[in-house]
């Protein structure tokens, strides 16, 4: 049986924030949620997170974001240390199996690490991840048998350690699997007699050799699964190089970055054959490119799907829309939740198309908007033009047939209804159905009067 324990109790005081570390975002999303969805992934039976600063609003958030999970939450007040966060988990901990413990300001853990420690311990060895660092200062070292390297004797922390000690470039990353049982057994035994007068969990690994449980260290596969954050600037760097490695992802599989140092996904990005996409573009949710798709700078798609061939001009706005094949949108285009455009249509600078469906071939080029309409083949929607979709209290319809030309400056009062091949003469006010084929024009009729002189001031 598998335990996890995640420790996110503690402030966080040099994120220089209001809101708890954990729930800042990388990629997107609250650190302790890439946390507990890696944890997810390992089947645990339970996942315990220690929680103190800002608890409430830790355990609100991950309960939305996470559900279905066999989450527990467990306050730490005050916080004296690691060992004693996780003694504050331990009436939630079964009586055997591996308990897994990790950080939740440490996002980037790889299921495959977490298991490889899971697997390490086996239930009856103490399993530290450990990793090699250049600048190890501020870590707990790993302090090896000198006679038998491969022993671990003990962590030692850098406050407390000697200056030989702070030579060792070997440090625990703050995660470990541990024998339930063993782990009851040794938490009780800690002490505060240290630099710190804190709590150390890295003390029972002294305990362990003592007890004769065999230590033994496993590695991550890269050095960005045990980065922890901190601060702003930790952050910033985490997620720089996070969404490097997914730029140079997708670029192996053949989509061609402008540059893939201003590239950013925060969520999944599915990209066919032969697209390309330009400088400073941000892909939430769930964004999916056809082969050939072209999008330009600067643009926002949040959950689409763009199909093959469509060309996505610079500055555009998507979100929650279906773009057809060999469609051109923007520059400076807004499409919103329920915009469905077939192939081929054209959407061009300043218009708004929200949950509409335009078929193949429609066009609005210029400044206008489109809201709850349904809109036939070749339609061509002329600049300016508006759908006057909300009464108020309730939004109407408007559906235009095929082939119909709306000239420019109309307004469509919905619930309206245009007649297929009809053209709408330009500055109309459509409140009523027009027929098919025919020109219609709602507008007070162009007058010229004959004589009128324009006024002049009077004389002072
Ligand atoms: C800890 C390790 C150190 C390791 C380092 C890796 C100990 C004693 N030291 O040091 O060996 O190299 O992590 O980053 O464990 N936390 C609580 N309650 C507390 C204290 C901490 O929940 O009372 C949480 C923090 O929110 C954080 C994690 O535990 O998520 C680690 O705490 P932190 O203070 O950063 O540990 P370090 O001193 O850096
Ligand atoms: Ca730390």
């Amino acid at each position: 049986m598998l335990d996890i324990v995640i420790m996110a109790a503690g402030k966080g005081t040099r994120m220089k924030s209001a809101r708890p570390k954990v729930l800042h975002t990388l990629a997107g999303k609250p650190l302790l949620q890439h946390v507990l969805e890696t944890a997810g992934s390992l089947h645990a039976h339970r996942m315990i997170t220690i929680i103190g600063h800002g608890a409430e609003s830790v355990e609100q958030s991950m309960r939305a974001a996470v559900p279905g999970a066999p989450l527990a939450f467990v306050r730490q007040e005050p916080q004296l240390g690691t060992g004693h966060a996780v003694q504050q988990a331990l009436p939630l901990l079964g009586d055997e199996g591996t308990t897994l413990i990790l950080n939740g300001d440490v996002p980037l853990t790889s299921a495959a690490t977490a298991r490889a420690l899971v697997e390490a311990c086996a239930g009856q060895r103490l399993a530290l991840l450990t990793i090699e660092l250049a600048d190890p200062s501020g870590y707990g070292r790993i302090v090896r048998d000198a006679a038998a390297p491969e022993r671990v004797l003990g962590i030692v922390e850098h406050k407390d350690a000697s200056d030989a000690q702070r030579a060792i470039r070997e440090v625990y990353t703050g995660m470990m699997a541990v024998p339930t049982a063993a782990l009851k057994r040794w938490l009780a035994r800690l002490r505060n007699d240290n630099a710190q007068r804190e709590y150390y969990l890295t003390d029972i690994v002294a305990f362990a050799v003592a007890d004769g449980v065999s230590v033994v260290a496993a590695q991550p596969a890269g050095e960005i699964e045990v980065l922890g954050v901190n601060s702003p600037l930790q952050l910033a760097e985490l997620e720089r190089r996070f969404q490097r490695q997914r730029a140079d992802a997708l670029m192996e599989a053949g989509v061609r970055l402008a540059d893939p140092a201003r590239f950013d996904v925060r969520g999944e990005l599915v990209c066919g054959q032969d697209v390309e996409i330009d400088v400073g573009c941000v892909f939430e949710g769930r964004v999916v490119l056809g082969d050939g798709v072209r999008i330009g700078a600067h643009c926002v798609l949040r959950d689409c799907e763009i199909a093959a061939g469509a060309v996505v001009h610079p500055l555009c706005h998507l979100e929650g829309a279906r773009v057809g094949a060999g469609a051109l949108i923007g520059p400076f285009a807004r499409l919103r939740p329920g915009a469905e455009l077939g192939a081929e249509v054209h959407i061009g600078n300043f218009v708004e198309v929200k949950n509409s469906t335009l078929a193949a071939g429609a066009k609005a080029n210029h400044l206008a908007y489109l809201g709850d309409a349904t809109v036939g083949a070749r339609v061509n929607y002329g600049a300016g033009s508006i759908t006057a979709n909300y009464d108020g209290a309730n939004k109407h319809r408007t559906v235009i047939g095929d082939d119909v030309h709306v000239g420019s400056n109309c307004v469509l009062i919905a619930p309206v209804s245009l007649g297929a091949g009809g053209t709408i003469g330009g500055g109309s006010t459509i409140s009523k159905d027009t027929p098919p084929g025919q020109l219609t024009v709602a507008r007070a009729k162009q007058v010229t009067v004959s004589g009128w002189q324009r006024p002049k001031k009077a004389p002072r």
